[in-house]
């Protein structure tokens, strides 16, 4: 028979993203309306540690939907990592009473909540990244307002990129992977756009393309690297050298991570918190939400973290394709 719960903690953990706190309201309130008491932890597994935790009510979370950021804090844990640091946490859980938790973070926390499991105490993960490179889910909280943020701001390069006619390489971020990088390459017209996972290093087709397309009339070029290639300023100075073209780079940095959620993360928020709450409220544990083939979902943690991911192949030709 599942266990019962009576009392679940919400906590953030890893990279902060913006729809974390859409998440957090949702997870509160629909835990509230499911009857039960809960818990704020702030500063991830940290202030659990350091029994940073706050009683949440319906009204702790109101006036949060609209903005960045997590009113919880978030931080990495080394201490976490450890059993030693395991099994504190969940001892500070029982001593407040808390038999649930919902983790909203990357896969990385989701180690953290499959230990606390495995010490009894029911756990779910929410997606929430800016990253996109969780495998078990096509959608992660906080990727749509950081492509969105980085494609304005990568429109706004391209204006005095053209004026002076200069070549532009625009770092995005993503850690090891390149969605970010893709899709705000696709949506701003870049004309090289290289991705951790495809990159072969061939710097030379690069500044054949940039001498290319100079011929062809174009007055700017759009390079968008991604963070897992990085270098975009010692690139810029070789290509300047090798192509006699300006170029300039420009890393767009944290500004990705801030700023008001966009209606999707919004409501994809709102829907995984809700949806974590009502599994931890059925009883599951050791379960990480994700959003597969247009439905909410859920999956066992480890069989998640297993899952691989890699950019799809249309996805990745058709830019390259629309770049000529
Ligand atoms: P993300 O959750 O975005 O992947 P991290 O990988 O930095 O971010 O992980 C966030 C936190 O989750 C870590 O600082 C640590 O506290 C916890 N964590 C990560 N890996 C493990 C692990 N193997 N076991 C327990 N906790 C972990
Ligand atoms: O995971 C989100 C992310 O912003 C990555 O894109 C980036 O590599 C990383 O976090 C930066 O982390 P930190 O906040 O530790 O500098």
């Amino acid at each position: 028979m599942a266990k019962e719960i009576k009392t679940i903690g919400v906590l953030t953990s890893g990279g902060d993203a913006p729809g974390m706190n859409a998440a957090i309201r949702a997870v509160v309130r629909k835990s509230i309306d499911n009857g039960l008491k809960v818990k704020g932890i702030k500063k991830g597994y940290q202030g659990l540690l350091n029994e940073e935790i706050i009683d949440m009510e319906a009204r702790s979370v109101s006036d949060i939907i609209q903005r960045g950021g997590t009113i919880l804090g978030t931080a990495r844990c080394m201490d976490f990592m450890t059993e030693e640091g395991q099994q504190r946490g969940y001892e500070i859980c029982k001593k407040h009473g808390i038999d649930g938790l919902v983790v909203i973070g990357g896969d990385g926390s989701y180690r953290g909540a499959q230990a606390l499991s495995r010490h009894g105490i029911n756990t779910i993960g929410i997606p929430g990244t800016i990253d996109l490179d969780i495998a078990c889910t096509d959608y992660t909280i906080g990727f749509d307002t950081a492509v969105n943020t980085a494609m304005q701001a990568i429109d706004k390069v391209r204006d005095t990129s053209s004026s002076h006619e200069r070549c532009s390489i625009i770092e995005v971020m993503g850690r090891n992977a390149g969605y970010i990088a893709l899709w705000c390459g696709v949506a701003t017209g870049g004309d090289d756009i290289l991705l951790p996972e495809k990159y072969d290093y061939n710097e030379q087709q690069i500044i054949n393309n940039i001498i290319a397309n100079r011929k062809k009339g174009k007055t700017h070029h759009l390079i968008i690297n991604a963070e897992g290639i990085g270098h975009s300023t010692s690139m810029a100075r070789r290509v300047e050298a090798a192509t006699g073209i300006e170029t300039r780079a420009t890393i767009l940095g944290y500004m990705q991570r801030g700023g008001s959620p966009t209606c999707k993360d919004r409501y994809y928020a709102s829907i995984m918190g809700s949806y974590a709450a009502d599994i931890l409220f059925e009883g599951k544990t050791n379960r990480v939400v994700g959003y597969k083939h247009g439905e909410f979902t859920d999956f066992d943690i480890e069989e998640a973290l297993q899952m691989q991911k890699d950019i799809p192949p249309y996805q990745y030709e058709i830019s390259k394709a629309l770049a000529i």
